[in-house]
């Protein structure tokens, strides 16, 4: 047991997939996955283990914004010996012309993330995807036909910011998408020598107010499940 998670060591696999929503990571471990198992049930951030084509893998509810992935993701690496962390989430595009449904495979994580500020003493860390797992899920979008789009994100600690003009800088420079998650879990990720990757698709186009149907979240949130555990399956 860690602070956090109710699992025994040995409950969780060497690879975990996290979505922000805990009720995610149920939809997806019962339908999924097989011959699952929850581990936790802690503060109903819900976490499973269970086999994809016969490999062993985790989904873990992370809550939203840096510092509730933060606890999870220290814990993971700590006390469970994670070796590899997929993000699942979504993200709200900050490019005009990014649709509604993109997948992004997030390549490094820009922010404004008072937890690294505090790790580097003022310092700018950059905080990059495992090239392995990047490379690796790039070819699996590839052979399943699914179109992913490589690039920078941005993550934020405040979701209702209503600076104007918040976003023209890192529209300037070629950010695709914001999120809340991805630059912890992947300075974290680096400091224990794990490997991080954030799989995201585009919920929302925050320059153009376009946001997605269900149908349209459906279908994207499956093509996104798909990538990031046919990347689990061969890592
Ligand atoms: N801001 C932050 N995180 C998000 C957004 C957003 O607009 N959309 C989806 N995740």
């Amino acid at each position: 047991m860690s602070f956090h998670i109710g699992a025994k060591k040995g409950d969780v696999a060497e690879t975990v997939l996290l979505p922000g929503d805990p009720l995610r990571a149920k939809y997806v471990a019962e339908n999924m996955l097989e011959d699952i198992s929850c581990y936790n049930e802690v503060r109903g951030m819900l976490g499973y283990t269970g086999s994809y084509k016969g490999k062993k893998v985790s989904i873990q509810g992370s809550g939203m914004g840096m510092a509730s992935v933060g606890i999870y993701v220290n814990e993971l690496l700590s006390e469970y010996g994670v070796k590899n962390l997929m993000r699942v989430g979504t993200c709200g595009a900050i490019q005009e012309d990014l649709k509604i449904g993109q997948v992004i495979l997030a390549t490094a994580a820009s922010g404004d993330s008072g937890m690294n500020r505090l790790m580097f003493e003022g310092m700018d860390f950059a905080p990059t995807a495992d090239f392995d797992l990047l490379l690796t899920a790039y070819q699996a979008a590839k052979k399943m036909d699914i179109n992913t789009l490589q690039g920078c994100i941005f993550s934020t600690d405040n979701f209702y910011d209503a600076t104007e003009n918040r976003w023209a800088k890192w529209i300037e420079h070629g950010i695709l998408g914001v999120e809340m998650e991805s630059q912890i879990l992947y300075t974290i990720a680096r400091r224990n020598k794990a490997r991080a990757l954030s799989v995201l698709t585009v919920s929302d186009n925050i320059i153009t107010g376009v946001a997605s149907s269900a149908k349209e979240r459906e279908q994207s949130f499956t093509d996104m499940m798909k990538v990031a555990l046919e990347t689990a399956l061969v890592i």
